[in-house]
């Protein structure tokens, strides 16, 4: 498990080190938008059994790291495996999204909720993780992710993805204590899991905050961030002598990157909806920042997506820190050779602007 990391880039980017090109990773690298991640999960059957055959998981996280060159595999899960362990019994409902059959409805549902035991209930997770990481034998680093509290919730009381969040959102409103209650066992278990995660061979974690950007600035500080700051604070930072740097996204977030960077966390995730120059004046430094392609941009001509790559390069500028991303997942329908003529460009431009 220890052998050498050949391709260290990723990680020295986001301790803001020095590096002869930007790295490049990408949302959802492992996903529908690949042939043959359909072909293994039409094999596994359905989406879960996917996720919870650690030889399975280990095939789709590698696939991408095969025909793009990419500076970090992410571990192939899901956020809502918590939930699922905690017995709200996720699935997939086709063309749905995904689903709970037990959702919370009440003080009771959230006060019955079961603490975890990462390496008990979430035990496929954590097999997957040392599989891939061994799999891996060091070309890139691992990263271990978690949904954030406030983006678990939502999902728990929803009982799937929402448009309005008329119920989490109700309950933060008539029912904060209840909220409260929740997002405090999710952001005990997320720890959990997350410093399981880096036990099992996690070599980086980032956390997803899809759903903060729904709230005000003074409910995202209440209800989302202050949850993330929790979790930061109880995360293990450092394994085999490196630092374990930790990523925090908050889709729609760009308003709040200062309060984020404030938590103490190494890199912030960065949505295409703020200009990267906009975000390094509002970190000043402190912080790597990951990002941010306009996922759609895939839909482009491979010429479109080249200016556009350079687009996003310049609008970072000099200086280290930055790790290059889509803005959020990567669209299902997108053809995979334009990630290829993404990817190619960032190698291309990125080691240029800096020789
Ligand atoms: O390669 C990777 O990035 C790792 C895999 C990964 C998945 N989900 C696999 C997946 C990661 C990092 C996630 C995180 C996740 N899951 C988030 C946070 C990131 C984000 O996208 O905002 C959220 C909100 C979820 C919840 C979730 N899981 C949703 C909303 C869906 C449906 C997605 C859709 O586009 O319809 C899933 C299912 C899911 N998770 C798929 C994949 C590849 C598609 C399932 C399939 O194969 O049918």
């Amino acid at each position: 498990m220890n052998a050498e990391l050949k391709n260290d880039l990723y990680l020295r980017a986001l301790s803001c080190e020095d590096v002869e090109r930007t790295p490049v990773w990408v949302m959802r690298q492992a996903g529908r938008y690949l042939p043959e991640y359909l072909k293994v999960r039409k094999q596994a059957g359905d989406f879960m059994t996917l996720c919870s055959t650690p030889e399975l998981a280990c095939e789709v996280t590698l696939q991408p790291l095969e025909r793009f060159k990419l500076d970090a595999a992410i571990l192939f899960s899901d956020i809502l495996t918590i939930p699922d362990a905690m017995g709200l019994e996720l699935y997939f409902a086709a063309g749905e999204g995904p689903k709970f059959k037990k959702p919370i409805k009440s003080r009771a549902d959230v006060t019955a909720l079961p603490s975890l035991d990462p390496n008990d209930s979430l035990r496929y997770v954590m097999d997957a993780v040392s599989l891939i990481r061994k799999e891996l034998n060091g070309r890139v680093p691992l990263i271990g992710f978690s949904g954030s509290p406030w983006t678990l919730a939502t999902y728990m009381v929803e009982g799937g993805g929402s448009k309005d969040f008329s119920k989490v959102k109700g309950m933060l409103f008539s029912d904060p204590s209840t909220l409260h209650e929740l997002l405090n066992k999710n952001a005990i278990a997320v720890t959990n899991y997350l410093n399981a995660q880096v036990a099992a061979g996690a070599q980086s974690l980032m956390i997803f905050d899809t759903w903060g950007g729904v709230l005000s600035p003074e409910n995202y500080k209440q209800f989302s961030l202050q949850y993330m700051q929790q979790i930061v604070d109880g995360l293990v930072r450092n394994a085999d002598g490196r630092k374990v740097p930790v990523v925090l996204f908050t889709k729609n977030g760009g308003r709040w990157l200062s309060d984020m960077t404030d938590t103490g966390c190494d890199g912030l995730g960065v949505d295409w909806t703020i200009d990267l120059r906009d975000a390094k004046a509002a970190t000043q430094g402190r912080v790597a920042l990951q990002g941010n392609l306009d996922p759609s941009a895939l839909y482009g001509s491979p010429e479109s997506i080249r200016t556009e790559v350079k687009k996003v390069l310049d609008s970072f500028g000099e200086g280290p820190g930055h790790v290059f991303n889509l803005g959020h997942g990567i669209h299902q329908f997108v053809n995979p050779d334009h990630l290829a003529v993404m990817v190619d460009a960032v190698h291309e431009f990125s080691a240029v602007a800096k020789s």
